[in-house]
């Protein structure tokens, strides 16, 4: 039976034509891009919690303005996986000029390769997509700002895109570059379910879905506002039924989507992504929170059992400065939740947590991409 008429339609890639409940947003940024001349240069700011368009709202943009715009271009760089300024500028180089030599060059050399790339590029619009991620990024936007200055290029237009604003875009220097910031919030059940219909027609067979099934997944994503895991338990049922030689969803077939989706609030594909080490830690912290009954690790503990961990993985482990640098990175993307300890005995310590994500579950998870990920069967081609 056959359930999904187009599965490219539920791929990352794939950015619909339409964004419901963002429409507002795409038409501000486009008509604050574009001007007279081509595009307006300086720096603008789409942020928020994950799943909730940013991405889907650049990717918009961007094609009106190629409607809007002559000889626009763009380049969206996803600073997950670029996460250091030479593999950014890296990245944009060999975007635009195939096969420019550039390995082991200083940020300095790169950038004025980069300059004299860019005096040849009008209307270019740069996006750094997941800007949590990047390491030293405010010498690489500071240094993409000035690129033109110097050279008679053209001005850049850079869209940054982020969970939590960078406090360096508040200094002096960059502040004055900031044209417009857009902060997004998450969806409500309502604009979740308009958002999961809207895909389901588009991606499904008629017949295949009814509202009942639309408001159940909107209900089991409400929680975290998230359409991404919505679409995601849409495409997971639709998948089920197939499998059940089904021709319809059903209820049953959404709980399955839902718990399977996993890792409440988190997508899956985030945790993947992350090094082993940040999987490990993740790792020790869900295993001594759900063994506890507590909220909080202590730091100490959470070195303690992420060594254990290491051991059990057959890993190096990291000493105490780095697990806790990996920690800071973890709670910048929302994965973890630190504070300082009340004074206690033996001073004050720090506290690790996992917020409002269950532990057990977590834990599970991590293990499995772990297990996947560490076995000596050759890795799956991604
Ligand atoms: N308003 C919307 N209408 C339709 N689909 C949406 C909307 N917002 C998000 N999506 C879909 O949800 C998923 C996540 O959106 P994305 O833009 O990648 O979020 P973010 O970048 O904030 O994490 C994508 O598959 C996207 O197509
Ligand atoms: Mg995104």
């Amino acid at each position: 039976m056959q359930v999904i008429r187009d599965e490219y339609k539920f791929s990352e890639v794939y950015t619909p034509p339409k964004l419901p409940h963002r429409e507002k947003e795409v038409e501000l940024l486009v008509n604050t891009m574009k001007s007279s001349y081509g595009l307006n240069e300086g720096l603008y700011l789409i942020k928020g919690e994950p799943g909730i368009g940013k991405t889907s709202v650049a990717r918009l943009s961007s094609k009106k303005l190629g409607e809007l715009v002559k000889d626009f271009k763009v380049i969206h760089v996803n600073c997950r996986i670029y996460r250091t300024p030479t593999s950014v500028i890296q990245r944009i180089l060999s975007t635009i000029h195939p096969g420019i030599p550039n390995r082991g060059l200083s940020l300095q050399e790169m950038m004025s390769i980069l300059e004299d790339v860019l005096k040849d590029e009008k209307n270019l619009l740069i996006v750094l997509d997941e800007l949590d991620y990047l390491k030293e990024g405010e010498d690489l936007v500071y240094s993409l700002l000035r690129s033109h200055e110097g050279v008679l290029g053209n001005p850049l237009t850079l869209l940054l895109i982020a969970r939590w604003e960078p406090p360096y875009l508040m200094e002096p220097s960059i502040r004055s570059f900031m044209n417009m910031r857009i902060p997004l919030q998450k969806y409500s059940r309502e604009q979740l379910a308009s958002i999961v219909k809207y895909r389901a027609e588009d991606a499904l067979y008629e017949g295949t879905f009814d509202d009942e099934i639309i408001d159940m997944i909107a209900e089991f994503s409400e929680h975290s506002g998230n359409a991404r895991i919505a679409i995601r338990m849409l495409y997971l049922a639709a998948k089920f039924a197939e499998d059940k030689k089904m021709s319809k969803i059903t209820p049953e077939l959404v709980r399955e989507a839902a718990s399977s989706v996993g890792v409440v609030g988190i997508d899956n594909d985030m945790l993947a992504a992350l090094d082993v080490h940040d999987k490990v830690i993740l790792l020790a912290v869900s295993r001594v929170l759900s063994s506890s009954s507590k909220a909080w690790v202590k730091m100490g503990d959470l070195v303690e059992e992420y060594t254990l961990a290491c051991e059990e993985l057959g890993i190096q482990p990291y000493k105490y400065t780095a697990i806790w640098k990996r920690v800071r990175e973890l709670r910048k993307i929302g994965l973890l939740e630190t504070k300082k300890s009340k004074e206690g005995i033996r001073g004050q310590t720090t506290l690790v947590s996992l917020g409002s994500i269950p532990a057990e579950k977590m834990a599970k998870k991590i293990e499995e991409i772990l297990a996947e990920e560490l076995s000596p069967l050759p890795q799956k081609l991604r």
